[in-house]
């Protein structure tokens, strides 16, 4: 069953361009953050549905909140030395201002709880709320570390 649903997975990663990326960038750990961002991109891009385009999974913000949330607790150390090099578009300001970025991170995981915390409850006004919070830490990171 294990072997399978490998197999399945490898088949389905074949069909997506996600396979493209990995035969050009060899460098792990650049493979692996932009894999991570895409998972956090993903539970926002799902939130976004059932708050604002109506569709109707409301029970499901919980689970796109933990995810975000789990996502930054597998960040891992994702910007070693020497993954400035190759297909990213990390700034170098990464590797020169780390307790900036250290900020920003932590700012960020804070409005991940802050998330967590608002789809515990029923209120989507807090919801809401908390998923600008959100995206405002991405997008303050984003601008002081990532490239246009
Ligand atoms: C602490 C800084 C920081 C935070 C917080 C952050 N990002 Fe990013 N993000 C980056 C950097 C830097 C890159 C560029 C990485 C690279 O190209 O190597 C990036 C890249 C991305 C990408 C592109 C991935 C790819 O395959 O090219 C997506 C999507 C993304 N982030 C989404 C998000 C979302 C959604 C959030 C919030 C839930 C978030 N990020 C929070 C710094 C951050």
């Amino acid at each position: 069953m294990k072997k399978f649903v490998l197999a399945m997975a490898v088949a389905s990663v074949t069909t997506v361009s996600a396979f493209a990326a990995l035969a050009e960038e060899s460098n792990p750990a650049i493979v692996h953050r932009h894999g991570i961002y895409k998972i956090m991109a993903g539970h926002m891009t799902a939130m976004k549905s059932i708050l604002f385009l109506g569709f109707e999974a409301p029970a499901d913000l919980a689970f796109h909140a933990q995810g975000i949330l789990d996502a930054f607790g597998h960040m891992g150390n994702s910007y070693p030395p020497g993954s400035d090099k190759g297909e990213t578009k990390a700034k170098p300001e990464i590797w020169t201002q780390p307790d900036k970025l250290k900020q920003r991170a932590t700012e960020a995981v804070d409005a991940a709880k802050a998330l967590v915390a608002a789809t515990a409850g029923t209120d989507k006004k807090a919801t809401i709320a908390a998923f600008k919070g959100m995206g405002e830490k991405c997008k303050a990171c984003h601008d002081d570390f990532r490239k246009e």
